[in-house]
């Protein structure tokens, strides 16, 4: 599909649509226009912001901000983003549109999908009904943006990808973590060469979500039902499976073992519930770098462990000449030189302060909200009319690294990943 921001038709969807705040962008564009510079509009239907990941990550750390500034292209174009809320609830929806100035807002995501003047179809709803939207937004030649997992199956996200190819859309699939400073340094360590030959990667994610009998639950409640798309391996594998790829290289082998540590729970109505999905998952992965190195990763993930570390996710890679710990924003480095000669004594205390002795990787750059960086690399992306880096191809497997993670928990042994072709 072509974009609808040919110069003519954006300035007529532009004109219809401009709300009160959704019109600074529009504003913008205009008085761009009027200076020489091209312009055009892109309109966003966006699908689950009354939940927490579409309200707070994609609409108001994402696109509201991106709506204030527009893009500004390399050739001087001014962009103006319009966002289109779509959800079920028509009271939480209009309250979302009236707080934040959005002029436009739908519960018909069937009719919105069919819009011809909506350009990109954004999906952060729950799981299980993603597919299902995200191939009506194809069908009809929307680009599109979503969370992730894409599909609650391996075969439908391969499915999803196959459309996303055939239908010449641009895709972006969530893969937030690698826009997060602490990742973008410990990649930048790797690029370096800091490690010199990588042995190990091991993650240690998760906190304690509560039951919600005597505190509420701070997650939602589906996120522990199976049947409702919940879990952790499928909530996290896919996550994983792109810092993986992201930060070492392919994962070859998958050996995981499940646990739902915590069998009931109570939800937003303050009804017990049993709980069917598992709320831990304890991952071995093998690996090789692009230079053919075998890696041994290693991650757990658990919503039942309390906090002692310095942030919710931490990844510690180890190499020959050098080992790195990042969490979402900070990174600490050691090298081979700097490496303390600890010698193993249970008969006496311990005399270093190993922590101490690491030293911290700067950022030097400003370093902004992951979700929005990656939403303004894809918006850009779409106006090109070129591929995303992180698509369905690369979602697929992220969901198949889950699938498999789930199978080599319930038959106990390790799986090879056959590598997905489309
Ligand atoms: N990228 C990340 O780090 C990250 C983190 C958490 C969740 N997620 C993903 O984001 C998506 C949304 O997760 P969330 O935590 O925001 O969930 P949430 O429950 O807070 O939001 C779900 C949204 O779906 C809507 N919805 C539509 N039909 C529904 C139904 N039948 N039942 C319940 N809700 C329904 C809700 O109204 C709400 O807008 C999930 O696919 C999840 O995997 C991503």
């Amino acid at each position: 599909m072509t974009l609808t921001a040919s110069t003519d038709q954006a300035t007529t969807a532009a004109e219809a649509t401009a709300g009160a705040a959704g019109a600074d962008a529009a504003a913008a564009a205009d008085a761009a226009a009027a200076a020489g510079a091209k312009k055009k509009v892109i309109r966003i239907a966006m699908n689950g912001i009354t939940g927490r990941m579409g309200y707070r990550q994609h609409l108001l750390r994402s696109i509201l901000p991106l709506r204030e500034s527009g893009l500004t292209l390399e050739d001087g174009t001014k962009v103006a983003i319009e966002p289109i809320l779509v959800g079920r609830n028509a009271e939480k929806v209009r309250e979302l549109a009236e707080l934040h100035n959005v002029e436009h807002w739908t519960t018909d995501l069937d009719a919105i999908i069919a819009d011809p003047t909506v350009d990109v179809v954004f999906d952060a709803s729950m799981t299980s009904l993603r597919a299902a939207t995200l191939k009506k937004a194809m069908a009809n030649g929307k680009h599109i943006f979503t969370e992730k997992p894409t599909a609650e199956t391996l075969e439908e996200a391969i499915e999803l990808a196959r459309i996303g190819q055939e239908a010449g859309i641009t895709a972006g699939v969530v893969h937030d973590k690698l826009y997060l400073p602490g990742l973008v340094k410990l990649r930048r360590l790797v690029d370096e060469g800091f490690f010199g030959r990588i042995l190990s990667i091991r993650g240690e994610f998760g906190y304690w979500v509560f039951e919600g009998d005597h505190q509420a639950a701070q997650r939602p409640s589906w996120n522990y039902r199976k049947e409702d798309g919940g879990g952790m391996t499928t909530d996290m594998f896919c996550h994983w499976n792109y810092v993986l790829e992201g930060i070492i290289g392919r994962v070859l082998t998958v050996n995981a073992k499940t646990a739902t540590h915590i069998p009931a729970r109570w939800d937003e109505a303050g009804n017990e519930y049993k709980a069917t999905a598992d709320d831990a998952a304890y991952g071995i992965f093998e690996l090789e770098t692009p230079q053919g190195d075998a890696v041994i990763g290693q991650i757990n993930s658990s919503w039942a462990v309390r906090v002692y570390r310095d942030e919710l996710v931490e990844f510690q890679i180890d190499g020959t000449h050098g080992s790195a710990v990042a969490g979402l924003n900070k990174c600490v480095a050691q090298q081979r030189a700097h490496t303390p000669k600890p010698v193993w004594n249970p008969d006496l205390p311990v005399t270093e302060s190993f922590r101490s002795q690491w030293q911290e990787v700067p950022a030097n750059a400003e370093l902004d909200n992951g979700f929005k960086l990656q939403w303004e690399e894809f918006l850009r992306d779409v106006v090109a009319g070129r591929e995303h880096r992180f698509g369905l191809l690369s979602a697929a497997r992220g969901v198949q690294l889950a699938e498999l993670g789930l199978q080599s928990s319930d038959e106990r042994r390790t799986l090879d990943i056959p590598e997905i072709e489309l």
